[in-house]
């Protein structure tokens, strides 16, 4: 047996649970500028490449789970980069990794055709997410995207109706807000939403990583709590409700996100895999990735075992990022003690009005979704940001790699303590 197959049997032996799939294709016909995930200009050779050893590694975690008695996974989500490019390769990613739920791809409204959305759904794909960013053309100039409103607004009717859910993003700019143009705009462009009748609507306020071209710039906090909660009124008069931190769905809808699934296995160029007490990092480099899979081995760069109290705080804090948290879930992953100190914490939270009780564990206040708000961003900032910066040098020799420069990223007293805690060789 390969050394691959092997440590991917180990890997699924990590996991606790259901276990989701989550795939990474990390290409782009062009790169844009806030954009901090991983991803490179994309190639034909280096993409032929790629997808030949991503073949290799869902075979090795598909064999695995099943071989547990584990399978099928719970759901898929492929994300990017741009996915839609390779409507063959995403074909391949359907019949690769059996699925019972939903199977969800991430989509460039240039690519929203009616067309190639019904080839989407001709291979299973169930749940798109629209890249719309905005329906202001003012607004996705600013973020130089590749596409203007028209695209956007042409990609989410053209999903509407093919798919089971269909979520749009949108990104928040306050600090554009200021300025007497684009005011309104991000408002404006829920309200699109909510009218259109989509499912979901993600409003991410703009992340800005020191590393990529956008640099790095002062959050108002205030500002954002105020946005998001206009968001949620007008959500409340439209039949929509605020589910997550930065979601809003229609009543009824089913939540999704690619975040939030309690365990996950991740397969691709910087996927990571989270299993309950472990999390675990594939290379960034699209290269060091395909060379790890040609060599018959896992491409994994690295890998954090967290164990149970700080694995049962990580599960913890996406539960609340979802809207609560589910303290009988907790103690049955992670035993009496983590889920008892995770519901004495909630329990302060409740106390200090960020988190009410409700049967079997707590749901966020609205007061709640303004300080996971904030502590989401600190932790982006203070661990992600870091670790992404650390693991996109892998693309030093990969032309178009995109960024400005890694060692322009934060850093900081965090990310050291949680390597130094956490990291294992
Ligand atoms: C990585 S993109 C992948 C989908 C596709 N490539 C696209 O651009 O439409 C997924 C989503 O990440 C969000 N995103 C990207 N950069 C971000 C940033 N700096 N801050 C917040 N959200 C960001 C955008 O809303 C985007 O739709
Ligand atoms: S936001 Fe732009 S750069 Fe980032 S994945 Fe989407 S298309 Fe590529």
């Amino acid at each position: 047996m390969e050394e691959g197959a092997r440590a991917a049997r180990d890997v699924v032996a990590l996991t606790d649970g259901a276990v989701g799939a989550y795939v990474h294709v990390p290409f782009c016909e062009r790169i844009c500028p806030f954009c901090p995930y991983n991803k490179v200009v994309a190639e034909e050779g280096l993409a032929r490449r790629y997808f030949a050893a991503l073949d290799r590694e869902m075979a090795w975690y598909a064999e695995a789970l099943a071989e547990a008695g584990r399978g099928p996974f719970t759901s898929l989500y492929v994300g990017g980069g741009t996915p839609t490019l390779y409507p063959d390769a995403l074909e391949r990613v359907v019949d690769a990794l059996p699925t019972e739920g939903e199977r969800a791809v991430e989509v460039l409204p240039t690519h929203g055709t009616a067309e190639r959305l019904a080839r989407l759904a001709a291979i299973g794909i169930t749940a798109v997410s629209i890249g719309a960013q905005s329906f202001h053309d003012d607004v996705l100039r600013r973020l130089r995207r590749p596409h203007d409103a028209a695209a956007s607004r042409a990609a989410v009717e053209n999903a509407l109706g093919r798919f089971a859910t269909v979520d749009v993003d949108l990104i928040v700019d306050v600090a554009w807000e200021e300025d007497a143009a684009l005011a309104g705009a991000f408002l404006d462009d829920v309200r699109t939403c909510f009218q259109l009748g989509v499912d979901q609507v993600s409003t991410y306020p703009l992340m800005r990583f020191g590393y990529t071209p956008f640099g790095r710039v002062r959050h108002d906090r205030r500002r954002e709590h105020e946005v998001l909660r206009a968001a949620s009124a007008l959500a409340a008069g439209m039949g929509y409700e605020r589910r997550s931190v930065w979601t809003f769905n229609r009543i009824g809808s089913t939540p999704y996100t690619s975040i939030t699934r309690p365990r996950f296995l991740g397969m691709g160029a910087g996927a990571s895999s989270f299993a309950g007490r472990d999390f675990l990092v594939n290379h960034f480099g699209v290269q060091a990735y395909a060379e790890a899979v040609e060599h018959g081995r896992l491409p994994l760069a690295r890998r954090f075992h967290l164990g149970p109290v700080a694995g049962a705080g990580y599960d913890s804090f996406w539960q609340a990022y979802a809207g609560g948290v589910d303290v009988g879930a907790l103690s049955r992953s992670f035993g009496p003690v983590p889920s008892g100190l995770a519901a004495c914490a909630s329990r302060g939270l409740a106390l200090a009005g960020v988190m009410r009780p409700v049967p079997g564990g707590y749901r966020l206040t609205a007061r709640g979704y303004d300080v996971y708000h904030d502590l989401e961003r600190r932790v982006t900032y203070s661990l992600i940001e870091p670790l992404w910066a650390e693991m996109l040098a892998e693309h030093a020799s990969v032309p178009g790699g995109g960024w400005a420069s890694p060692g322009s990223a934060r850093g900081g007293s965090v990310w050291w303590l949680a390597r130094h805690l956490f990291e294992r060789s």
